[in-house]
């Protein structure tokens, strides 16, 4: 079996590293992109269309900007499975759906350079990834393209707006001169690891914060109609 990247950065290097089968082989190319090292297991082709024909699965993983255009290039080619890991809107997922005959919508969950990034799928071909569970934790959702896609915005909904709530919370502790023992108080119930996760999560929003913007407007408006009033103050929250 074939498991082509279109995209070779974080994702598919760590899934060729975890993927490890004497009957899997692994194919990308760089057309038009920067060259990587890559091991000796990566066949890199001249073309991303050759990386497409020859793939029993083909994993889109390259950016949230170039999901759509690389599904509306390749899908068409893809005579396998094509699985978009790319962190895009439910409705973009749907749109792409349309450019590839055996389309599987899935999310990674969990840091994607750690051995345990969870991988969820959905949509009805999403039965013939299941396999991957021996590589990497893979859990179906559902038949429904879309799914995986919203289970991630959902996460997010919860950890960014959790983000900004740790972000006023400490920095009115640091104000009272009490930073240390909030986070001693809150690891008492919260867990030995809290303070490292929490101060991690704190840093990451504050250097992202256009990013982390951007994906709390896109959940705003993904779910227009439910109450939004905690994302709301939180995306306020980091627009300061
Ligand atoms: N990192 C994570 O933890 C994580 C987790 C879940 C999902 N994701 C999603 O997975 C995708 C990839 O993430 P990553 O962390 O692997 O990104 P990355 O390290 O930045 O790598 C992206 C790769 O895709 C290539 N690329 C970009 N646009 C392309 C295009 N139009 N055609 C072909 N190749 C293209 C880039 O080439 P150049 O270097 O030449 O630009 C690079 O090799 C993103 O959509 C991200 O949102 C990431």
């Amino acid at each position: 079996m074939i498991i082509g990247f279109i995209g070779f950065g974080k994702v598919s290097r760590n899934l060729s590293r975890l993927i490890k089968s004497d009957d899997i082989s692994f194919a990308t190319s760089f057309e038009g992109r920067s060259p990587k090292d890559v091991s000796e297991n990566i066949e890199v082709l001249d073309t991303f269309r050759q990386v497409a024909e020859k793939s029993d699965i083909l994993i889109s993983a390259n950016s949230p900007k170039s999901a759509l255009d690389v599904a509306k290039k390749y899908g068409k080619y893809a005579k396998g499975i094509y699985l978009d890991l790319n962190n895009i809107s439910p409705d973009t997922t749907c749109e792409i759906a349309n450019y590839a005959s055996r389309f599987v919508d899935g999310a990674i969950i969990g840091k994607i350079d750690s051995d345990k990034p969870v991988l969820y799928i959905s949509g009805k071909y999403a039965d013939d990834l299941l396999f991957l569970d021996e590589f990497i934790k893979t859990r179906k959702i559902s038949n429904k393209i879309g799914d995986a896609a919203i289970l991630k915005m959902l996460r997010s909904t919860y950890t960014k707006t959790l983000s900004a709530v740790l972000i006023e919370s400490s920095e009115i502790a640091k104000d009272n001169g009490l930073e240390k023992e909030f986070f001693e108080a809150l690891s008492l119930t919260e867990g030995d690891e809290f303070k490292d996760k929490a101060i991690s999560r704190i840093t990451n929003t504050l250097n992202n914060s256009k990013r982390k913007s951007e994906e709390l407007e896109e959940i705003i408006d993904y779910f227009d109609g439910e109450d939004l009033t905690m994302v709301k103050a939180a995306l306020e929250k980091l627009n300061r």
